[in-house]
């Protein structure tokens, strides 16, 4: 087995497949995200990336991509169940999430999560030659760093969670918490979207190891681990050079034509999640409609809201919920040809939400808890003429980085109301430095740029960030 001296551990794989015309099965690089953030340092460095391929059963042989091994993690029927589906999905990422819905607590997920991330660190053992960098992703595998040391003390490991990591209140309700922080605790490195979820996990550490530690360092096991915050980011030269293509704002000018030529498009984008406050979001735009602030012939809502974890309980309830919402909204207010909201529940192509992203006048992000939301950051990197009105929640990683959107809290249905309501009746003057403000930081703290201060924070010899230049 060959070996690499950069090793990514993530619960997916970066690939999607796709049919080709042949009717064959295709692997293609998955768009977006952290794949296109080391794109660079992968390109000059033998890479492997651990992780799982999306189904059950036996780990099908991948080919490389652009460069980079992908070495599948075999997930059955009933590791996906009760550990994708059950502790990392119904445990941890409501907990984490505020406790926005119910975490259940079950020994039986508890043992899979366990099994399923020994299985990913004996991967990345395999993976990793001598000295090699490990960085491990996000909630579902927060046990293979320690187990990863164990089996391997000769790495660099890094850690980073993409969700926030909660305040102790709610942390310490979880059965097995001691576990999980020394779980985390085997990185050199932990790294998190924001500041206070630094802050939290070292109060934690101290309140529940009863070890020495600060905002950025925990004394543990005879060794030092860094903490701190690494707001993630998007490849924005990726999403102008597309949002920028004749073909997209042909594709734009479409859309709104299909839409009925509306004084004003409000557009969402979210995975159908219940953090992401699909429901205050369809109640508060009902009410502006019914107190007659939004006319529908003038204004329409775009909300799509992609298919997500589909087999777990409280997302089925959600989208009833969500499907019921917008049905009662269009039937008490649209007229024919005329819905008030268009709801597509769907996955796009990048192209294609590039050109969503160019037709909404107004971007409606407005989750109860998100670690970071890409989308609001995807938004503003398309906005190429420094147009458009991002309305963003206070509860999402972003709103730490961008003052100058309109800033809401979601749970507030008047103040909700009213943000919108101000996003919607701005001066061109107000909406354009807002965007040019959020345009100039979003350049500048892009995703290379977090790629470069994670992986410069952990290794301290400079070898692998000295290929990140760009
Ligand atoms: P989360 O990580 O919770 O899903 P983010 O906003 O951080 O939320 O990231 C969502 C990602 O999914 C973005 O990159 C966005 O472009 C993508 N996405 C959202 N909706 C769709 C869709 N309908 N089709 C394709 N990609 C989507
Ligand atoms: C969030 C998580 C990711 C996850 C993504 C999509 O962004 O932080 O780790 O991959 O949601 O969710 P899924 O369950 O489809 O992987």
């Amino acid at each position: 087995m060959r070996q690499s001296s950069l090793v990514v551990v993530a619960n997916r794989l970066p690939v999607d497949d796709s049919v080709a015309p042949d009717g064959a099965c295709e692997w293609r690089r998955s768009p977006g995200g952290l794949v296109g953030a080391l794109h660079p340092i992968l390109q000059h460095t033998p890479a492997t990336w651990v992780g799982w391929a999306g189904d059950a059963g036996p780990a099908p042989t991948l080919p490389d991509i652009d460069g980079v091994r992908m070495h599948t993690v075999a997930l059955s029927a009933e590791d996906i169940r009760d550990h994708y589906e059950g502790f990392a999905n119904a445990t941890l990422w409501p907990l984490y999430h505020d406790s926005v819905e119910h975490p259940s607590f079950h020994r039986r997920w508890w043992e899979a999560y366990h099994r399923v991330n020994q299985r990913f660190a004996a991967a990345a053992a395999e993976a990793a030659e001598p000295g090699a960098l490990v960085w491990v992703q996000d909630y579902h595998l927060q046990l293979v760093p320690g187990m990863l040391r164990a089996l391997r003390p000769d790495l660099l490991i890094g850690f980073f969670l993409h969700v926030p990591f909660p305040p102790p209140e709610l942390f310490m309700q979880l059965p097995r918490r001691a576990e999980l922080l020394l779980g985390m605790l085997g990185a050199d490195l932990v790294g998190f979207q924001r500041v206070q979820a630094a802050h939290n996990f070292a109060q934690l550490a101290a309140k529940v190891l009863k070890v020495p530690a600060t905002d950025r360092r925990i004394a543990v096991e005879g060794r030092v681990v860094r903490i701190g915050a690494f707001p993630v980011s998007i490849d924005m030269a990726e999403m102008e050079a597309l949002a920028s293509r004749p073909s997209v704002a042909a594709r734009a000018r479409q859309l709104r034509t299909d839409l009925g030529d509306p004084r004003r498009v409000v557009l969402s984008v979210d995975r159908m999640d219940y953090t992401k406050g699909i429901e205050h979001r369809l109640k508060a735009y009902s009410e502006l409609i019914e107190g007659g602030h939004i006319k529908v012939h003038d204004t329409v809502l775009v909300q799509v809201a992609v298919p997500s974890r589909e087999r777990v309980a409280q997302y089925q309830i959600l989208r009833d919920r969500v499907e019921r919402e917008v049905g009662r909204i269009n039937g008490e207010f649209g007229r024919v040809g005329e819905p008030a909201i268009h709801y597509l529940n769907q996955p796009f192509d990048r192209a294609e939400l590039a050109a969503l992203y160019r037709v909404a006048d107004i971007m409606a992000v407005t989750p109860l808890r998100d670690g970071m939301n890409l989308v609001a950051k995807e938004y503003i990197a398309a906005r190429v003429d420094d147009t458009g009105a991002l309305v963003l929640s206070e509860f999402a990683g972003a709103a730490a980085e961008f003052p100058q959107a309109y800033l809401v809290n979601p749970h507030d249905l008047d103040g909700l109301k009213l943000t919108l309501l101000h996003a919607l009746d701005a001066s061109p003057e107000d909406v354009t430095d807002r965007m040019r403000g959020m345009r100039a930081h979003l350049r500048v703290h892009d995703i290379r740029a977090w790629a470069r201060a994670y992986l410069t924070a952990l290794d301290r010899t400079g070898t692998l960030a000295a290929r990140l230049a760009p």
